[in-house]
This record gives structure tokens, sequence and C-alpha cells, in this order.
């Protein structure tokens, strides 16, 4: 199963799915490419360490929110040159339009630092740590039209030890998240998540 990465930042989400594919234990799943829509994310430079394909696509060329009509048409047709069939939001910071979720339909999945759900946006870690809950921890789920929103596919919780960092809880939800998406990927090229139609 062909694998599309599509990533914003940092990418040590992506690199968590690259190494468990270079040690073989990703099952049937490829990546096949990463893109992103900042021409500075460091998640390119992590592509290229592992030899997969890249590239900075802008999606709004006035720098706004969102997509603008060209951006989603590029955006389809890189995933379909990449012959992508499943594409993995790993830190992707866009809400997809409808088009590219239809383009892709049940096809994408997003992960989000958080239980959702509970804390959707940005910081979710952050919003966890000061709203005092005891556990918190991130999804997998499939992608709609929607801040964080979709059908969740797998989650994993991480206990908030007693006095914990907020710096230290970024640190546990982030491990959770390197072995919740490389897995819910290789169950999924397995077939024991169904995606897509079925
Ligand atoms: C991850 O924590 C991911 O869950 C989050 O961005 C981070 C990307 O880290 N995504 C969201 O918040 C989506 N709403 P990475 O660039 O190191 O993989």
């Amino acid at each position: 199963m062909n694998v599309a990465i599509l990533a914003s930042g940092r990418g040590s989400n992506a690199e968590a799915v690259f190494k468990r594919a270079r040690d073989g234990a990703l099952a049937n799943a490829r990546p096949v490419c990463l893109i992103s829509d900042n021409p500075q994310a460091p998640a390119l430079e992590v592509a290229r360490k592992f030899g997969i394909p890249c590239a900075f696509i802008g999606a709004q060329k006035d720098g706004s929110k969102g997509f603008c009509r060209e951006s989603v048409s590029e955006y389809i047709s890189a995933l379909n040159s990449a012959k992508a069939e499943l594409v993995v939001l790993a830190g992707f910071m866009r809400i997809l339009p409808p088009e590219f979720i239809e383009a892709f339909k049940n096809r994408i999945i997003n992960l989000h630092p958080s239980l959702l759900p509970s804390f959707k946006g940005k910081n979710a870690i952050k919003q966890a740590y000061d709203s005092g809950v005891k556990v918190c921890g991130c999804t997998v789920h499939f992608a709609d039209n929607s801040l964080d929103g979709g059908k969740i596919i797998a989650q994993s919780a991480v206990e908030i030890p007693e006095n914990c960092s907020l710096e230290n809880l970024e640190k546990l939800v982030h491990e959770a998240e390197h072995k919740l998406l490389p897995q819910v990927i290789a169950d999924i090229s397995e077939g024991k998540i169904k995606i897509g139609d079925a």
C-alpha cells in the first residue's frame, strides 16, 4: 500500500513511519512521498534523509489559512502521481477542503495529540495539561473537513504523572504518537483496519 505523508513542521512522526518502513516493520505499507505546505519544514529534510521523494506545495498563494483552488488540484495531482493509496496527515496544520477529502474518500487519516473529541486544534497537549486532566493521549482518525473531526480509528492513552512538567508531558505524548501512527498504518496495510469504500 502506497502511503503519502503531509506534514507542516518538525516531522518526528514522519520519521517514526520512515524508520519502521526502513526496518521492514510496516507490514505492506510503503512511504512514497512527503508533501509539505511549509518550505522551511524540517519534515522535508527528514524525508530526504530517508530517500523519500518530497516536495513543498504552497496551499494558499497569499499565505492565508486553508487552500486555494489551484493548490487543491496541485495536491491531488501530486498524490495521484505518487499513486498514493493512503494519505497520512502527520502534523499537517490545515483543514482539507471537501473536494480534497472526496478525492481520497476514507483514505485520509489524521494524527492529533489528544484523546479526541477533547482538546481539538492547536496546542492540544498544553490544553490538556492546563485543564488538569489525569489522562491524555493521542488519536488517529479519518479526516473530514472539520477541525480534528472524523471517525476515530485508534487512540493511545497517557497517564499524566504527579508534578509532570508540560515539556515532559509533550515528550510522553509524542512517544505515544510515534508508536500509534506507524501501527495504525501497518494495520491498515494488512486490512486489519478497513479503509476506503470497504
Ligand atoms: C503532532 O503532535 C501531531 O499530533 C500534531 O502536530 C504534531 C506534529 O509533530 N497535529 C495536530 O495538532 C493536528 N491538529 P511532528 O511534526 O514532529 O510529527
